[in-house]
């Protein structure tokens, strides 16, 4: 499956507000959103749809619907959480699951830590949300998680990924489709995307 990235003037504009250090934790806090509402659109394209009859004030009419019991949004804590008023905006109704992972790191291995999902979760397409995508450790290992619990249809969403981190998830599950917002160069020795934006969840929480 190929991964797809964005490639949008209004995209290149909020990442590189998004990366600078003087962008504050409220701004960060709404550009990380804002991206997954855009990312999430674009996931959605091939959304089915079920025609209903709309009456306007005019006549009545077809229309088309999208079923948003379907889906299922699931953000990597802690940072995948910025993104998930940004994709609710598009589908308020969906449920949402919570995988807990954080990078251990000297070994950069993920470590799981919680996993809480809805109901019924196996017969949803779920789109997993997470703003960064480095080695893709912890997003492979998210991925596996949903599968483990039969879930069959999985998308990926990230606003910024190196290259060795969609390598991986295209490596361990060819089946997910990878939505990336942009692309960068490669990671440091200590791991951290280059040129990125440092650390996501420290920057939307503001904890260092
Ligand atoms: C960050 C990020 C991803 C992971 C990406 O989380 O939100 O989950 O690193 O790196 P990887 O692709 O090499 O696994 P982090 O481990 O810093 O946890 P946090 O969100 O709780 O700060
Ligand atoms: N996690 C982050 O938050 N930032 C990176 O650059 C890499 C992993």
């Amino acid at each position: 499956m190929k991964e797809i990235i964005l490639n949008h003037p209004m995209i290149e504009h909020k990442i590189s507000i998004l990366r600078s250090e003087k962008t504050s934790t409220k701004e960060f806090r709404e550009l990380i959103s804002e991206i997954a509402t855009i990312l999430c659109l674009e996931a959605l394209k091939d959304a089915p749809l079920k025609e209903i009859v709309v009456k306007t004030p005019i006549t009545e009419t077809k229309g088309y619907v999208i079923d948003e019991n379907n889906y299922a949004f699931v953000p990597i804590l802690r940072a995948g959480l910025g993104m998930v008023d940004g994709v609710l905006t598009l589908m308020p109704n969906a449920k949402i699951g919570h995988i807990g992972l954080y990078r251990n790191e000297e070994t950069l291995e993920p470590v799981e830590y919680y996993c809480k999902l809805p109901k019924h979760i196996e017969d949803k397409t779920v789109i997993v949300l997470d703003p960064m995508l480095a080695t893709g450790g912890s997003g492979s290992a998210a991925i596996s998680m949903l599968k483990k619990r039969g879930v069959k249809h999985i998308k990926f969403l990230c606003v910024i990924a190196a290259p060795s981190g969609i390598q991986k998830i295209q490596e361990d599950h060819e089946d997910v489709e990878i939505f990336v917002a942009k692309l960068d160069s490669h990671l440091n020795e200590s791991g951290y995307i280059v040129p990125g934006l440092g650390d996501a969840g420290d920057r939307i929480f503001g904890t260092k």
